[in-house]
């Protein structure tokens, strides 16, 4: 099978001191595919790089083949909380609105249809209470909730998340999850970030494995065995710093 994404010998550095280098790997269509590796891997870096938010020193990313470029209205991401600074002014549906505007150009304005496309994504995350609050005035783990809103109001294809689960609670992390396979059946594709290793067999099916360069890529079965997560978090720690 065709992957839908494909990173070949992706290389990217910070200041000329390499974060990633020789990343070949692919995703799978209709996966729910985990990304891990210790603090400073590269993980957010490489979703990034997918992202075409960083220029890399070399490497090619495709999506069916082509250039990532022509298919990121497709994607919806969710950045690593901490990256956004959301102090602006903007409701909560303000900010979930803002999923909608790949569909329609900056000019034009939400129409009827967006606004209760928006809506019901607040509702999915149980966040519609808070529609006409400020996006600065809810909780950490609110403010992720209205972010997965947004992505779920795109209604893209491909969903990017960076540690979506960090810092939400038990009901809202199962909630998260049970959205997410059950857009799976619906035919989209997960690229999700993930930091709690004794979860990723129960939520994901496929992983790859990360630190600076690839480890291992595959399905849970094939891939993750304490070999392999002992080579990402042990034997490579620190090695390159
Ligand atoms: N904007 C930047 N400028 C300079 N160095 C950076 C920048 N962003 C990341 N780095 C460095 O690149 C490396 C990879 O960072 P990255 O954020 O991709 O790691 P990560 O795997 O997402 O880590 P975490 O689990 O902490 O989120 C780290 O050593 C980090 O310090
Ligand atoms: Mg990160």
């Amino acid at each position: 099978m065709t992957p839908l994404i494909t990173v070949k010998d992706l290389n990217v550095a910070y200041h000329e001191k390499p974060a990633l280098w020789h990343v070949n790997m692919s995703i799978q269509e209709n996966s729910r595919t985990a990304i891990v590796g210790p603090n400073g891997a590269g993980k957010s870096t490489l979703i990034k790089s997918i992202m075409k938010l960083i220029r890399p020193v070399s490497g090619k990313i495709e999506i069916e083949g082509r250039d990532a470029r022509h298919a990121l209205k497709r994607v919806a991401y969710v950045p690593q909380k901490g990256e956004v600074n959301w102090d602006f002014p903007a409701t909560v549906l303000d900010v979930v609105l803002m999923g909608r505007y790949v569909h329609k150009g900056w000019i034009k304005r939400p129409n009827r249809k967006d606004e209760s496309i928006a809506l019901s994504a607040l509702e999915t995350m149980k966040m519609e209470g808070f529609r006409n609050r400020q996006i600065s005035e809810l909780s950490g783990g609110q403010k992720q909730r209205v972010f997965i809103a947004r992505a779920i109001a795109q209604d893209a294809d491909i969903y990017i998340m960076d540690e979506p689960l960090q810092g939400i609670d038990i009901t809202t992390e199962k909630l998260i999850i049970d959205i997410m396979k059950q857009l799976q059946q619906e035919g989209k594709t997960f690229i999700v970030v993930h930091h709690h290793l004794d979860t990723v067999e129960e939520y994901f099916d496929h992983v790859v494995i990360l630190n600076k360069t690839v480890i291992a890529e595959g399905t849970i079965g094939s891939v993750w065995n304490k070999k392999n997560i002992n080579r990402a978090y042990y034997e490579m720690s620190g090695a390159h710093d």
